[in-house]
């Protein structure tokens, strides 16, 4: 501590002090490569950038910022790249030149100042249990997006997942973004259990963990939100009363209520009459229930009716731009049968049950 600098270059994670008393904790990520056009993704909390710093600097640059918890270094260009939340580093330009740390901690002998998103506590030592928890906690900043941690059972995995502060904290479950980080949803029952994607673009979290998260409360709310662009003519569906059982009974699924608001007119795609998927389980191709090869024809896993039609809706599909047959794509029939085709959908999750009357 001190003026001293410890810094363990090979041997991660390292410290830098970061005034007479406080050490910051660092530990490496992984840099991926995106598209230049997920530049603007909300979710990379990107804050600024400085050049002509080393390693180290750019390490205390970050620990010095009360916003940063990530940066990105550039080790031909010396470049620093300052984040306010999330695990890994993206990037369009050459891989090999870039690393990527997140904060863990920024503690003195004996209390942490600041923890990484989602970690609380004297010694970081609490995790958050899901975004609404985080809110609760007051963990989990107010604001329009981030990434944070959570970990919905205790030993179990820690997650990072998108949260917004919105009706006091949801956590996404699902995300489908046409701008960037394309990710294959047509994916086995491996996956849809464990979940897959990149959390800062396209992802689904995983059917385990979806049934850990709703064993920390009684009532939970998936609220579905649809747009033809980004951030505009946002429409959502919130459905109540949302439970899945477990794995050996293929995640059955139970909604007890559809509601919306006046201005939310996309209508119920879900469990209106017989085209209800209430008490349907899941199916992906590999582990397909549906009877009608749902999964393969619609390109997805999903809660799929007994039904020729197999689901109003179809969240989990391929890109509008795909090409493939309509069914395959992703849609939302509203109650008089329209076709609405989205740049955008999502599926949060939050504690509580939220219905407009
Ligand atoms: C950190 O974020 C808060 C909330 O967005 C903002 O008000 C504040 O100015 C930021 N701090 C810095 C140093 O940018
Ligand atoms: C550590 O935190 C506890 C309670 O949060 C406080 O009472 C104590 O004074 C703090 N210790 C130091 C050295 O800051
Ligand atoms: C959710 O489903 C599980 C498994 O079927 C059940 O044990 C639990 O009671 C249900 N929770 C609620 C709030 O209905
Ligand atoms: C869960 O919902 C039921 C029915 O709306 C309500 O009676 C109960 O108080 C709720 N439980 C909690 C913990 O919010
Ligand atoms: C359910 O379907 C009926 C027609 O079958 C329609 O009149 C009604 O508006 C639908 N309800 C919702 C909430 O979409
Ligand atoms: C598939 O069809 C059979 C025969 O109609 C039926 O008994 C079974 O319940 C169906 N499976 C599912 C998962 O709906
Ligand atoms: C989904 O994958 C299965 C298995 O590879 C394949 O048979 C099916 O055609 C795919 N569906 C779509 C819509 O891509
Ligand atoms: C469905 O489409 C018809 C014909 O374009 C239109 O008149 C009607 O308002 C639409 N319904 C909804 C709910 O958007």
């Amino acid at each position: 501590m001190g003026i001293s600098i410890r810094v363990f270059l090979d041997l991660l994670p390292f410290v830098v002090a970061v005034s007479t008393s406080q050490d910051s904790k660092f530990i490496q990520t992984k840099v991926i490569e995106e598209s230049p056009d997920c530049m603007n993704n909300d979710y990379n909390g990107f804050i600024l950038q400085k050049p002509k710093l080393s390693l180290i600097d750019c390490a205390r640059f970050c620990s010095n910022h009360e916003n940063c918890t990530r940066f990105m270094f550039d080790k031909e260009d010396h470049i620093c790249s300052l984040y306010e939340s999330g695990e890994n580093c993206f990037t369009s330009e050459d891989l090999s030149k870039k690393v990527s740390f997140r904060l863990t901690s920024t503690c003195d002998s004996v209390n942490c100042t600041r923890c990484s998103i989602g970690y609380y506590g004297d010694q970081c030592q609490y995790i958050i249990k899901d975004c609404t928890d985080g809110i609760q906690m007051g963990v989990v900043p107010l604001k329009k997006s981030l990434m944070s941690f959570i970990q919905p059972l205790a030993n179990g995995p820690v997650l990072e997942v998108k949260c917004v502060f919105d009706w006091g904290g949801l956590t996404f479950i699902q995300s489908r973004e046409t701008i960037c980080m394309e990710t294959d949803f047509n994916r086995t029952w491996h996956d849809y259990s464990s979940g897959f994607g990149n959390r800062h673009g396209n992802y689904w979290i995983g059917l385990e963990n979806i049934y850990d998260i709703i064993q920390n409360h009684p009532n939970w709310t998936v609220i579905v939100a649809m747009a033809h662009g980004r951030g505009i003519n946002l429409v959502h569906g919130y459905y109540s009363g949302f439970n899945i059982t477990n794995a050996e009974d293929d995640y059955r699924i139970t909604i007890e209520q559809y509601s919306a608001r006046s201005y939310d007119p996309s209508g119920d795609a879900l469990i209106n009459g017989t085209y209800s998927i209430n008490g349907r389980p899941f199916s992906t191709y590999d582990h397909d229930i549906s009877n009608n090869s749902c999964p393969a024809r619609f390109g997805g896993g999903w809660w799929y009716v007994d039904q020729p039609f197999c689901c109003r809706a179809n969240v989990n599909g391929r890109r509008p731009d795909s090409g493939l047959p309509f069914e395959a794509t992703w849609h939302w029939l509203d109650n008089q049968g329209n076709k609405s085709d989205y740049r955008r959908i999502q599926l949060y999750l939050m504690r509580g049950n939220i219905i407009y009357t």
